[in-house]
């Protein structure tokens, strides 16, 4: 087995916890994908963000979702949207290949994103870029990170932009 696969074991259940509706506009802000480029949400939810993404943005928008109910759903919402190209898998994203992304969105737990870090660096093209909601990628140094208030849920949300390789070189990691 390759040493960046997560065995079946030790993924982590997650749960579907959407990102609010400031924070999705904010992370594609972030990100800026072009209408050449293709954005992958691992754990897509309900489609949210691929949907504003090739709506707002024009760009290619895939979704990768382990729960099959919200598969149909991310579906069925894209096709009540119309934007331009939306396709949802029905996969794990621990077995995911993203290199042919140019970006990344993520909304995972602290411990999804240690282990998923490893695939990361190996499967991510050169010069990607990776925004993560609430939660660093430790180790990587980002681009920027902003915080965005939502009156949706009353709250503060950090957002990370990274881009690909973003390995911190130097001091120790906090
Ligand atoms: C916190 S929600 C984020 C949803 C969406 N990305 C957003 O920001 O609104 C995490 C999502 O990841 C999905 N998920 C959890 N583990 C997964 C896995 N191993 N493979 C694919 N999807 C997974 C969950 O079903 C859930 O929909």
């Amino acid at each position: 087995m390759a040493s960046f696969e997560v065995p079946k074991r030790l993924r982590p259940s997650l749960p579907f916890v959407p990102s609010p509706p400031e924070v999705v506009k904010k992370m594609l802000e972030l990100a800026l994908p072009s209408r050449e480029e293709i954005l992958m949400d691992l754990g897509c939810g309900d489609g949210r963000i691929l949907i504003s993404a090739a709506k707002d943005y024009g760009c290619t928008a895939l979704g990768i979702e382990k729960n099959r109910a919200l598969v149909e759903l991310a579906r069925r919402r894209a096709s009540l949207a119309k934007p331009g190209s939306v396709r949802v898998l029905w996969a794990d994203l621990f077995e995911a290949d993203f290199s042919k992304a140019q970006v990344l969105t993520l909304y995972l737990t602290p411990e999804s994103l240690r282990l998923l870090k490893p695939r990361l660096e190996q499967n991510l093209s050169f010069g990607a870029r990776v925004v993560s909601h609430d939660y660093r990628i430790h180790g990587w140094n980002p681009l920027t990170e902003e915080e965005v208030f939502s009156s949706t849920d009353g709250k503060w949300h950090r957002i990370y932009l990274y881009r690909h390789p973003a390995f911190r070189r130097f001091g120790s990691e906090k």
